[in-house]
């Protein structure tokens, strides 16, 4: 599927708190190694002290917070965020580190244009403390996976993942910066894919060229 370069595609990114993969995206982008009509729309933050915020500003990219605090229930606080979004017409929502949890609704909203990075190799490690737990069941590979989002938490369709090795001597920090630095590899790799029109949410990636899709250090 050929995209219509003369429409811009933008992408708003999500973050809440260092923001090195959005940081990443943004040097990519930069790099032009997005379409040429892609456009970098916004950074927007649950959390008005992430770090990542003084990076887009710094970068001339749009920013907002939207501050969960200030809402009684998720559904109400999802919806807010929505009207903020879309504000910027995305063509892909990227989660870079956005720490909540996600209303069906907002999901369903984004359906197929929602991209997730989790630190492991899914569907081993879903949730939390990945590296820790990676040390602690003595896995020898590790790593970091782009999925699109569904409903159920870090269980949407694989787009891309990176491995590391996990050393005899890792603590869960030495680990955790090995894999970082393939996260910040896979992400934009991803993106790229998607908004060439080379993947989507239905596609079986594995009819394609393998080396787009495992990245092994
Ligand atoms: C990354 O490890 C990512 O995999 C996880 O949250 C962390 C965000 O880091 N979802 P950063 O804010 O992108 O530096």
């Amino acid at each position: 599927m050929q995209q219509n370069q003369t429409q811009t595609q933008n992408i708003v990114i999500l973050i809440s708190g260092r923001g090195s993969n959005m940081e990443a995206i943004v040097k990519s982008w930069q790099h032009q190694m997005f379409p040429q009509n892609t456009k970098i729309a916004a950074v927007i933050s649950n959390n008005a002290d992430a770090a990542g915020l003084n990076f887009a500003k710094q970068h001339n990219i749009a920013t907002e917070v939207l501050s969960h605090k200030n809402f009684a229930s998720r559904q109400e606080y999802d919806q807010s965020l929505i009207k903020i979004i879309d504000k910027y017409t995305p063509k892909l929502v990227v989660l870079a580190g956005f720490m909540r949890i996600l209303s069906p609704e907002f999901v369903q909203h984004y359906q197929q244009r929602l991209m997730n990075i989790h630190p492991s190799l899914l569907p081993s490690l879903t949730g939390l403390h990945t590296h820790k737990r990676a040390i602690e069941s003595g896995l020898k590979i590790h790593g970091c996976t782009v999925h699109f989002v569904t409903a159920e938490l870090d269980a949407g369709p694989i787009i891309i993942q990176g491995a590391v090795p996990v050393l005899p001597n890792d603590n869960e920090d030495i680990l955790a910066a090995r894999v970082l630095k393939i996260e910040h590899k896979i992400y934009s790799k991803a993106i790229q894919l998607f908004l060439q029109g080379k993947i989507n949410a239905n596609s079986d990636s594995n009819n394609q060229n393998a080396d787009e899709f495992l990245i092994a250090f």
